[in-house]
């Protein structure tokens, strides 16, 4: 296998797969408070589509594979397509990203079903302030996902948290101790700052990094993580925190991914919003070469960076269709 890299000689091992763009809770950082409009089921990719590009990727050299969404457990038969995909030959990494809120239903199921491991957000503790963000009243629920996803080995459990200012930034030090406390693999995000005004709420590694001093020095876990997360631990503590800063810290020099929307577009870069239609092709009958004619042009047309910081942001879609 000589593997994919893009014309910036990054190697592309990774692709993140939104498989709908419904969710059962409404984030009012990732949703416009009207909604959006939902795609037909016409619209999105089957569950044999998925397969054969998530096939075509593995073939190229793709060995990372996550699910997204939306919300990926609200689609239905959601196991059997994880089932599929795990049966992929070249996938070793395959991982789930989930609001957490059915996972505690599903948790042995996807992984009987060869699920590897799961991320799952949460930006609040609280449970008053967690209804606020997400307009529902379940951290409980989430709460119960995260242990029923340790308890059948769904591991590591990793939980990302938003930090936004004035809404759960004095929460820091409370989700950090969950990684002495309770053995957390914490993971704090910067807000990327999308169309809809949040650019007040944005609050930089350097600061969360300050908020943590309270607790102790953080030691640095050396080598490569393969990802944009740096990781540390806290004195004593059994679980790691990480910092994911897509607006401080340009992490786009060793960007290893690709994303596939619900509606079959494979999109080189989060944030900008060049796309190439798989799902046209695939409903027009493309073979396994073709699949991978067309990800190798798309993989080659991967911008070399995101231009947030001269304030240019994706207008296509919101993070609820893309999947974060
Ligand atoms: N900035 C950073 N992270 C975001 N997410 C959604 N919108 C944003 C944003 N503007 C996160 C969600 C979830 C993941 C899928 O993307 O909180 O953790
Ligand atoms: Fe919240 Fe994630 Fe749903 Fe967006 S997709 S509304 S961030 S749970």
């Amino acid at each position: 296998m000589t593997g994919l890299s893009d014309s910036f000689q990054r190697p592309i091992n990774y692709l993140r797969v939104s498989i709908t763009d419904r969710c059962n809770l409404r984030c009012f950082y990732c949703m416009p408070p009207q909604g959006i409009a939902l795609m037909s089921h016409m619209d999105i990719l089957t569950f044999d589509e998925i397969r054969r590009v998530a096939e075509a990727a593995a073939e190229l050299g793709i060995t990372k594979l996550r699910l997204s969404g939306g919300e990926p457990l609200v689609r239905l038969d959601f196991p059997d397509l994880v089932r599929m995909l795990a049966q992929v030959k070249g996938i070793d990494d395959l991982a789930l990203t989930t609001n957490g809120v059915l996972l505690a239903e599903f948790a042995a199921e996807l992984r009987g079903a060869g699920l590897g491991r799961v991320n799952v957000s949460l930006d609040s503790l609280r449970r008053d302030r967690f209804q606020q963000i997400t307009g529902f009243d379940n951290l409980d629920k989430v709460l119960q996902g995260i242990e029923r996803a340790k308890e059948v080995g769904l591991l590591p459990v990793k939980v990302n948290m938003v930090v936004m200012r004035g809404v759960n930034d004095d929460e820091i030090p409370d989700f950090a101790r969950l990684t002495v406390e309770a053995g957390w693999h914490m993971r704090f995000i910067e807000l990327m700052p999308f169309a809809r005004a949040t650019a007040s709420l944005f609050v930089s590694e350097e600061e969360i990094r300050q908020r943590l001093r309270v607790l102790g020095e953080l030691e640095p876990i050396v080598g490569d993580s393969g990802g944009p997360a740096k990781y540390y631990r806290l004195p004593g503590a059994g679980g790691t925190l990480g910092f994911i800063s897509p607006v401080s810290d340009h992490f786009c020099f060793k960007c290893n991914r690709l994303r596939l929307t619900a509606d079959g577009k494979l999109r080189p870069c989060l944030l900008s919003d060049f796309e190439m239609d798989l799902k046209g092709a695939l409903r027009r009958g493309a073979d396994r070469e073709k699949l991978k004619r067309l990800i190798a042009e798309a993989v080659a047309s991967k911008p070399e960076c995101h231009k947030l910081g001269e304030g240019i942001v994706p207008q296509g879609r919101t993070m609820s269709q893309m999947g974060g």
